[in-house]
C-alpha cells in the first residue's frame, strides 16, 4: 500500500504503483488545478511540490507529476495548487505577483509557474534574481510572454528572503506563501515512515534493492517518456528512494555516490561545488529544475543515450560503476566499458548500478554542450574533459563526447595522446585530428555528420580556451 500526504489529507492507495501522480490527483482525487500539457516533462503545466524528510529536515522540491509514479510519492508530502490556496479565497503572495505583473492570460501554464515560484519561496536556494528565474526554467508559457512572468519571479525575492534557518516553513506560513497545515507535515511524515519501518521489520522485508524484479525504475524521466502506458502496470523495482543509493561521500582518494543521486543533489553538494567551480553554470544546461530534481545518475547512464549529459560528465572523470544483483554480489566496471553498442550495455538484466566513484585528483574540469536552444534541450553535441596538470604538463587526461557516435563516447586515443603534452595550440590541433578518427556521427534532426564533427572540434578547443585562456599560443 502506498501512503503519503496529499495537500492536507493522508491518503493510502492500492492503485498500480506505476500510476502517475498527475493521473492520481486529477482522476482519483478530482484535483483539476494541476494541468496536463505535454506529458513528457517539457512544459511544466503539471508541476507539483514534493516534500520529503531528509534527516531532520523537511525539504521541498518541484517535480513534473506527469512523469512521477505514485510509488515515488510514498512517505512524502505531495502538494498541488489546491494545497497552497488560501481558505478565504484570497491570493497567496505568489499568485498576487502573477496578477500584479500581468503574468497570466489564458492561465493554462499559470498553476505550474505558481508552484515553481512557491517552491522557490520555501526552498534553500539563495533568494537572488538568478535563482528566481532559474526556478521557472521548467515552465513554458505560450501566450503571455516571459517578461511579465519574470517580473513576478523577481518581485518575490524580497518576500522569500524574509526568513532563515530552521524556521523556513514557519516563515513561509507567516508570509502566507503556504497554509498553516504545513507546520505539522514534518511530524506527520515521520509517523508514516516510522510505521513503515515497523511493518518492514515485522514482515522481515528486505529494504535493500535488487531483490525481486529485473526491471528498475528510478526518477522515471526517461521511462515515462518512452513507455508511458506500459509503465503504469510494469513490475518494476523502485530504486529512487532507496536510502542505500542516495549518498555522496568523500574519501582521501575518491568521491563515491549512490546511484540514485539526482542532478540537484550535485548542485547542493559542498563537495561538488568545491571540486567543480563552474558546477551551476554547467548543470543548468542539463534539463530543467523539476527534471534535475528527479533525474538520477544511474538512470542517465543506463538510458545510454549517446547525448546523455551526466554520462559525458562522468566518462570524463573516468568514473567506475558498481553493479549489484539479487544475490548481493557486486562487481566494478569502468563506465567507459559499459557501452557495447547502441543501447547495448555490459550488464545483466538483474544487475543494477549501486555506486559510482571517481578519483578526485584532477586539477581542471570543463563541460561544453550545444543544443538547438540554450536551456531545456538535449545536446546536439556535448563533451567534457578532466586534466591533472603537473606544472605546464598534462599528467593525465580524460575526454568524453556525446552525439558523435552510437554510444556515449570516452575518447581513448585522444586522452592517451594528451598525456605528457604541454598545453599549446599545436597540442590542441593534433588532438583534434585524433578526435576526428575516433568519432562517427550519425546525421539526424540535430545536424549533419559534418556539422557534428565541426561542432566537436570547436567544443574541444573551447575546453582549453575556458581553462587556459592565457596559455594557448
Ligand atoms: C523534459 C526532459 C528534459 C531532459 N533533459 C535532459 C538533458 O538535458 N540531458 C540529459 O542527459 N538528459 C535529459 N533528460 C533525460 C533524463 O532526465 C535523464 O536521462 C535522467 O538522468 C534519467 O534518470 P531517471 O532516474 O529519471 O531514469 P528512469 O527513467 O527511472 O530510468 C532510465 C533507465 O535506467 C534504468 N535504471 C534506473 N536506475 C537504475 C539503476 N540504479 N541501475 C540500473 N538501471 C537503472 C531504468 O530501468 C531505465 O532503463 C531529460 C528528460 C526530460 C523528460
Ligand atoms: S504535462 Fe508537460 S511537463 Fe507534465
Ligand atoms: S498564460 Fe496562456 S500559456 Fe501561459
Amino acid at each position: 500500500m502506498i501512503k503519503f500526504i496529499l495537500n492536507n489529507q493522508s491518503v493510502e492507495t492500492a492503485l498500480p504503483k506505476g500510476t502517475t501522480v498527475l493521473d492520481f490527483v486529477r482522476y482519483h482525487k478530482n484535483l483539476k488545478g494541476t494541468k496536463i500539457g505535454c506529458r513528457e516533462g517539457d512544459c511544466g503545466a503539471c508541476t507539483i511540490l514534493v516534500g520529503e524528510l531528509a534527516g531532520e529536515k523537511l525539504k521541498y522540491r518541484t517535480m513534473t507529476s506527469c512523469l512521477m509514479p505514485i510509488s515515488n510519492a510514498d512517505g512524502k508530502h505531495i502538494v498541488t495548487v489546491e494545497g497552497i490556496n488560501r481558505d478565504d479565497g484570497g491570493l497567496t503572495p505568489v499568485q498576487s505577483a502573477m496578477v500584479e505583473t500581468s503574468g497570466t492570460q489564458c492561465g493554462f501554464c499559470t498553476v505550474g509557474f505558481v508552484m515553481s515560484l512557491t517552491n522557490f519561496c520555501i526552498d534553500d536556494t539563495p533568494k537572488t534574481n538568478e535563482a528566481a528565474i532559474s526556478a521557472i526554467d521548467g515552465n513554458i508559457c505560450r501566450c503571455t510572454g516571459y517578461k511579465s512572468i519574470e517580473r513576478a519571479a523577481l518581485s518575490l525575492c524580497g518576500t522569500a528572503a524574509r526568513r532563515n534557518g530552521d524556521a523556513e516553513i514557519h516563515s513561509a506560513i507567516g508570509n502566507e506563501i503556504v497554509p498553516e497545515y504545513f507546520a505539522n507535515i514534518k511530524e506527520r511524515l515521520s509517523e508514516i515512515l516510522n510505521s513503515r519501518f515497523q511493518i518492514a521489520n515485522s514482515s522481515n522485508r528486505n529494504p535493500e534493492p535488487g531483490i525481486q524484479n529485473p526491471k528498475f525504475l528510478s526518477g522515471g524521466t526517461d521511462l515515462y517518456v518512452q513507455r508511458p502506458e506500459e509503465m503504469v502496470y510494469a513490475d518494476t523495482e523502485n530504486l529512487f528512494d532507496s536510502a542505500a543509493l542516495r549518498f555522496i561521500n568523500e574519501t582521501d582518494e575518491f568521491i563515491e555516490l549512490g546511484a540514485s543521486v539526482v542532478v540537484t543533489d550535485l548542485l547542493e553538494s559542498d563537495v561538488f561545488n568545491r571540486l567543480f567551480p563552474n558546477l551551476y553554470k554547467h548543470l543548468k544546461l542539463v534539463s530543467s529544475t523539476p527534471i534535475r530534481n528527479m533525474a538520477t545518475l544511474a538512470g542517465n547512464f543506463v538510458n545510454a543515450s549517446p547525448i546523455g549529459d551526466m554520462t559525458a560528465w562522468f566518462l570524463a572523470l573516468d568514473a567506475e560503476i558498481e553493479l549489484s544483483d539479487a544475490r548481493s554480489s557486486t562487481r566494478t566496471l569502468p563506465l567507459k566499458d559499459f557501452y557495447l553498442g547502441y543501447k547495448q550495455l555490459a550488464k545483466r538484466e538483474d544487475e543494477f548500478i549501486s555506486k559510482i566513484r571517481f578519483r578526485k585528483d584532477f586539477t581542471h574540469f570543463n563541460f561544453e554542450k550545444v543544443c538547438k536552444r540554450t536551456y531545456l534541450d538535449i545536446a546536439s553535441v556535448n563533451t567534457a574533459i578532466s586534466l591533472k596538470m603537473s606544472g605546464d604538463v598534462i599528467e593525465h587526461a580524460h575526454v568524453s563526447a556525446g552525439g558523435v557516435f552510437a554510444t556515449p563516447l570516452y575518447l581513448r586515443k585522444t586522452s592517451e595522446f594528451l598525456k605528457g603534452k604541454e598545453i599549446s595550440a599545436e597540442t590542441i590541433a593534433q588532438a583534434n585530428e585524433i578526435i576526428q578518427t575516433e568519432i562517427s556521427p550519425i546525421p539526424d534532426v540535430r545536424g549533419s555528420a559534418e556539422y557534428k564533427r565541426l561542432l566537436l572540434r570547436q567544443l574541444f578547443t573551447a575546453h582549453f580556451v575556458e581553462l587556459f585562456k592565457a596559455n594557448i599560443q
